[in-house]
């Protein structure tokens, strides 16, 4: 049976990181609101308790039940976790005196406790907290402390309970992983067994009791989600799969044909469809971004669904969801802070009637890289930059004519081609050009040109929340500007656009 961690999640920014690092140790855990608790079965060997930006002396700070866990289960508190549960049994926690935000070195650490087994003198925490723990019950101990502060760590004797005031999760806690390590294997006495090869062994095996002799459609766009999840679907059921490739008309150069291809080479059970005029015609004179995305969206649902109709007794909806979609869902701030617009504006279509198959739900999206590495697919489809749903069209300022999108692909492939023979493409976390709707005065030759512009965006980022602008070399925007001028019928300018997200977005519209 899968063991696994449950992290009870009272709001911290960092909640998510815990995670991570759970499952970097080869750890399966789930992160759930502290006020939507999960079913407790055998399968839950621990539980960690992560910060909050409340304090635990607000009148309605976010609280559980302890005695639901405590002496039951190992717990980590952590921070907030570790503020709530000294509260609780009686201990006092106070605003601190002293800024505790920042690296900190524990002066003191009890290394005969399990958690703390292997962490050298002075080693380096980060702290991030206005609140401090400053009594503690008598059946706690004091296992760690800063200069500054004294309950860095501690233990409740005969338990198998712990608190800590510092985050073990974030990388400037240069032993924190070693903790975790300790708390799971050597507290928890987890088996470190949950990897991409056993993830995807336990779901191919649940898919098959699942689904049976079902039927599954699935919407392949070409990312990676959808991919992965696809060919675990495939390994599953085989050709009770069928998936489907729609030509929006919005993709880039060849990118339908290419991949069609792909998929068709692993095996997939694919039908590409051509729906670009359908597209086209719901784009014509459209000019509002929004507008757009919700004509692409409208569209798409359309040709699936008709689609969908043409398979007999298709009985399931296959979907790449991952895990950060899950979490937002039903994060502590609840589902109402999340709900993202839909189009079902005249009901909802057929397929949206299926039973919903997501086998990657539970995963991140490094974490579904992995699995699909140890699938078999090739890294060039894993490595690919993110790719917006409404595709060109959000590239395209203003409205989009079938023309603009050739211009477009043509220059778009100009550079993407030369980021790859570059060896800079994996370096940059996505980049694409965009279409201006401005015309600008060229010379070419002895003629005059009056044409229009190409910007060109690169941006680093990590999660695509945030991101700076890539400073590619000169010598290399020179040369693609160079081929774009040359080669693309209709541009005469090329820019770079150097504005971080925020203030400005990763892609025009
Ligand atoms: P922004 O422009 O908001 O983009 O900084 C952040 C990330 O989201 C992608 N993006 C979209 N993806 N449908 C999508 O599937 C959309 O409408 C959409 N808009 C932006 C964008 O490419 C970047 O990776």
């Amino acid at each position: 049976m899968l063991e696994k961690i449950i992290i009870l999640d009272f709001g911290s920014q960092f909640t998510q990181l815990i995670a991570r690092r759970v499952r970097e140790l080869n750890v399966y855990c789930e992160i759930h609101p502290y006020n939507h608790l999960p079913e407790f079965d055998e399968s839950v060997k621990g539980i960690i308790f992560s910060g909050s930006p409340h304090s635990v002396r607000e009148e309605n700070a976010p609280s559980v039940d302890l005695s639901l866990f405590h002496n039951k289960y190992p717990v980590l508190g952590v921070c907030y976790g570790a503020q709530f549960i000294a509260q609780s049994m009686g201990g006092n926690v106070l605003p601190s005196k002293i800024r505790e935000y920042g690296r900190a070195n524990l002066s003191t650490i009890n290394n005969d406790h399990e958690l703390l087994k292997g962490l050298t003198d002075n080693s380096q925490v980060w702290m991030s907290h206005g609140d401090t723990i400053s009594e503690v019950p008598e059946n706690f101990e004091v296992i760690a402390s800063t200069d500054s502060v004294r309950v860095a760590a501690y233990h409740i004797k005969n338990t198998q309970t712990y608190g800590i005031q510092f985050h073990p999760e974030v990388t400037h806690s240069l032993e924190g992983k070693l903790l975790l390590d300790n708390f799971l294997v050597q507290v928890c006495g987890l088996s470190q067994n949950w990897t991409p090869n056993s993830f995807i062994e336990t779901t191919i095996s649940d898919l098959q009791n699942k689904l049976g002799d079902d039927k599954v459609v699935l919407g392949l766009s070409g990312g990676v989600d959808s991919t992965v999840a696809a060919v675990l679907l495939n390994k599953a059921i085989g050709k009770n799969l069928y998936c489907i490739f729609v030509d929006n008309g919005l993709l880039r150069k060849n990118e339908f044909e290419s991949v069609l291809k792909q998929y068709e080479g692993m095996g997939l059970n694919v039908k590409g469809v051509d729906a670009k005029q359908r597209f086209y015609d719901a784009l014509a004179g459209l000019k509002d971004p929004e507008a757009k995305r919700k004509a692409i969206g409208r569209v798409f649902i359309e040709v699936f669904d008709d689609e969908a109709h043409q398979i007999e007794n298709v009985k399931w909806l296959g979907q790449g969801t991952i895990y950060p979609d899950v979490i937002e869902s039903v994060s502590v701030k609840g589902p109402s802070a999340t709900i993202k617009s839909h189009h079902n504006v005249g009901g909802l279509p057929d397929f949206m009637k299926l039973k919903v198959v997501e086998p990657l739900r539970s995963l991140f999206k490094d974490e579904v890289r992995r699995v699909g590495k140890n699938l078999g697919i090739a890294d060039e489809l894993l490595g690919r930059h993110p790719f917006p749903g409404p595709g060109l069209a959000i590239r395209i300022l203003g409205d989009i004519t079938p023309e603009k999108v050739h211009i477009l692909q043509q220059a778009d492939a100009i550079y993407i081609d030369n980021l790859r023979s570059s060896g800079l493409y994996d370096k940059v976390w996505q980049a694409g050009a965009i279409f201006l709707p401005v015309q600008s005065v060229g010379v070419m030759g002895d003629e005059r040109t009056y044409e229009n512009v190409i910007a060109l965006r690169a941006v680093e980022s990590v999660d695509g929340m945030t991101a700076d602008w890539c400073h590619l070399p000169y010598e290399l925007l020179a040369k693609i500007s160079n081929e774009i001028i040359n080669n693309v019928k209709g541009i005469n300018r090329v820019v770079y656009d150097i504005s971080s997200k925020p203030p400005a977005t990763i892609e025009w519209e």
